[in-house]
């Protein structure tokens, strides 16, 4: 055996070393079963590494029987790939889950309706692939570039092809499973921070709410209407012309009061923010980044001005740390208005004269602090990371007790450490709520956790069918919110009629009820990089049926969501429960079907219409045994804001359950953390699903014990 894989590694290195013209000038181990490939000619300062958490350190050389070798040319590398391989990643793209035989552009793209190149590059760069072997064990290749280029996979290897031509490192993975490989990404390049718990809930958004009077209508609507909500968004149109850090005073007078009369009904307010600065010589923010050099200037030295919304803008150049300072300053005022989250948008960045949708290529960058002078070439597919990293530290610096959430439409692999994402403008059409599913998975695959699209569709109008059907999985996304395009119909939960309303109060009740299982799995992927949504394959790795499984997915590895669109779906095997948690929610067709995996224990809060009333009033342990009648489950759980949990201000508690003699005991097997949850729970619930009945019964938060047989 070791003899043919010895065998078989030699000749890939032969075939390698023909295609080969440039060589490995190093290799070695940077982490457990994390190699790091450096070619000949690798120059730090000429291709800089804006993907990585940190500056990985070779702790030792690359193991004898290593499988997965690069082979380098130009501007490119290959990897030669052997076997039955699945293949996965490559971030936010259109397309199947089962990336074997695709081929994508990364080129940060403003692309509406995925409608350029049929969406094979969207607004982000994911240079990573994860391939799962037969046997479920698995690698992941990332090829350390942002220069333009283009990724193909196909089954018999893996290429990546720059148009900038600068050598880059690539590193790759191997471990026992996709899993382990995800968490090697995240060891690589981070994981995102723990958000606000409110950014867990419902969000409504559309381009625009035209004044703070609409804007309070539709937060009282939701209230009335007993439609759970977290999050009012503002689009651009509460600014003064679309001048970035100013409102319209005719129609957001008051920002300040808005946001106090908003939390007064327990709502947050995300305002957007775009990186094009109306470039008008009276206007306090151009003035400023023009006082400061900060703008991005052409080939021959002018400030190079594009078109968005507010007509002709500078763009900070983000690559000079001056700007980013710059720009994480402006949020100290604008944050001062008691706004709780920012989105930043058109990022790409995305500019609307000229025929290239951005900035000449060859506009130069300026750089500095470890980041070389360089064309925008190599810079656009950074730009939207930079400038959520500037965003960040702005606002973490303007509310530092405060837990930033900040959605970014561009980004970068690694970008997870700054921002949380949505997949851009989709439209109201089946095909795209369905392809919502994939893109959502592959961006976790792809180390980004926290995304989600716009629910209901964003361009064009959206029917009532499409809506149901869209909230009734939507709403178990890492991020749920609605959206809806200027000129659209109104896409709020109540705007397609009494049933579709009861049917989307229905799917937002869920959600909320399962925010002690969908926080206690932010922190999980906040902890280790782990996908909050996760493809089927998950639960088997070697189960080749599951393999490109597309339609429905598990919610962590306990619950499998199966959207009412999905016909035939490949299903794991073993235990699994239909899980009930409203009143009629399995009645109602657009539901997403809910199974409880054998095995667990799901913690489930009470019924409630924000974040910020206390789900843990009552809470309920949701059980589901395996075939030898056990199960287990976690909850975690802390103030919902703030960084106390850093310092042991959180509660994480593990729960197991045996039955025996027609008893299940569950107790409370271990607890960490210092967080007084005792204090949040008045009342547990034990709920038993087993083959098909539902046995039920009070308990305590340390356990005790319900009769699971007739
Ligand atoms: C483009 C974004 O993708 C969309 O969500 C937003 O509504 C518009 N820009 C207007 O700001």
């Amino acid at each position: 055996m070791l003899k043919v894989s010895t065998c078989l590694l030699f000749m890939l290195l032969c075939c390698a070393a023909q295609a080969q013209n440039i060589k490995v000038r190093q290799s070695g181990l940077v982490g457990n079963s994390i190699v790091v490939f450096i070619p000949e000619g690798f120059d730090a300062s000429k291709t800089p590494s804006l993907m990585l958490q940190r500056e990985p350190a070779i702790k030792g050389k690359l193991p004898a029987n290593w499988k997965i070798v690069p082979a380098f040319s130009k501007g490119a590398a290959t990897v030669p790939l052997d076997g039955d391989i699945s293949l996965y990643g490559g971030g936010e793209v259109t397309g199947p889950l089962l990336r074997n035989g695709q081929t994508i552009k990364l080129w940060n793209t403003d692309n509406g309706a995925y409608g350029t190149d049929s969406g094979k590059r969207l607004y982000q760069t994911h240079p990573w692939v994860i391939g799962v072997r037969k046997n479920g064990t698995a690698f992941g290749i990332l090829f350390e570039s942002q220069w333009k280029s283009t990724l193909t996979t196909n089954s018999d290897k893996v290429s990546f092809n720059t148009e900038g031509g600068t050598p880059f490192r690539v590193f790759v993975i191997d471990r026992s499973s996709p899993q382990e490989v995800v968490k090697g990404l995240a060891e690589l390049t981070g994981t995102m921070e723990m958000p606000p718990r409110w950014a867990l809930g419902y969000q409504q958004c559309r381009f625009s709410y035209l004044s703070d009077q609409r804007v309070r209508e539709i937060a009282d609507t939701f209230r009335l209407r007993q439609i759970p909500c977290d999050v009012i968004w503002m689009d651009i149109d509460y600014m003064d012309g679309f001048r970035v850090f100013t409102f319209n005073k005719a129609a957001f007078p008051n920002p300040k009061q808005l946001n106090a009369d908003l939390h007064a009904k327990n709502f947050r307010s995300v305002f957007m923010i775009d990186p094009g600065v109306k470039a008008d010589p009276s206007y306090e923010v151009y003035k400023s980044g023009s006082a400061q050099d900060v703008w991005v200037k052409d080939t021959a030295g002018n400030e190079y001005h594009g078109k968005v919304w507010p007509g002709d803008c500078a763009f900070p150049d983000f690559t000079i740390p001056r700007t980013r300072q710059w720009w994480a300053g402006l949020y100290r005022n604008f944050m001062a208005n008691d706004i709780d989250g920012i989105w930043n948008d058109m990022n790409e960045p995305a500019v609307m004269d000229g025929n290239l949708g951005t900035m000449p290529f060859n506009t130069p960058h300026r750089g500095g602090g470890g980041l070389p002078a360089g064309p925008h070439l190599l810079y656009h597919n950074a730009y939207g990371r930079l400038m959520v990293q500037a965003t960040r530290e702005g606002v973490m610096a303007a509310n530092p007790d405060k837990r930033p959430f900040i959605l970014t439409r561009a980004n970068l692999l690694g970008g997870q450490r700054f921002a949380a994402t949505w997949t851009g403008d989709n439209l109201a059409a089946t095909p795209f709520m369905k392809v919502s599913v994939p893109m959502s998975i592959t961006l976790g695959l792809s180390g980004q956790p926290f995304s989600g699209p716009d629910i209901g569709g964003f361009l064009e109008n959206t029917s009532g069918e499409l809506w149901a059907d869209w909230i009734g999985f939507g709403n178990l996304l890492p991020f749920a919110r609605g959206h809806a395009c200027a000129g659209t119909n109104n896409k709020e939960p109540w705007q397609f009629g009494p049933e579709i309303e009861k049917t989307s109060r229905i799917a937002l009740e869920r959600r909320y009820r399962l925010l002690p299982y969908l926080y206690t799995l932010f922190y999980r992927a906040h902890q280790t990089g782990l996908p909050i949504m996760e493809p089927v394959f998950f639960n088997d790795p070697a189960d080749s049926r599951l393999r490109a499984e597309e339609q429905a997915f598990l919610l962590g590895d306990d619950l499998l969501v199966i959207p009412s669109f999905a016909q035939n779906p490949a299903l794991p095997k073993g235990v699994w429960e239909q899980l009930q948690l409203i009143d009629g929610d399995s009645q109602d067709p657009h539901q997403a079907r809910l199974l409880l995996k054998g095995g667990s224990i799901l913690p489930v809060g009470k019924k409630i219409q924000y974040t910020n009333d206390n789900s843990l009033e009552e809470l309920t342990l949701f059980i589901c045994l395996d075939s030898t009648g056990k199960a287990s489950g976690d909850l975690y759980w802390d103030a919902g804001e703030g960084w106390a949990f850093k310092k042991g201000g959180y509660s994480d508690l593990h729960f197991q359950a045996k039955e025996e003699k027609g008893v299940t005991k569950i107790s409370l097997m271990s607890r960490k953390g210092q967080y007084e949850i005792d204090k949040d729970v008045h009342s547990v619930k034990a709920v038993v699903l087993k083959n098909g009945q539902r046995y039920e019964g009070v308990i305590q938060l340390k356990g005790g014990e319900i009769k699971t047989a007739n």
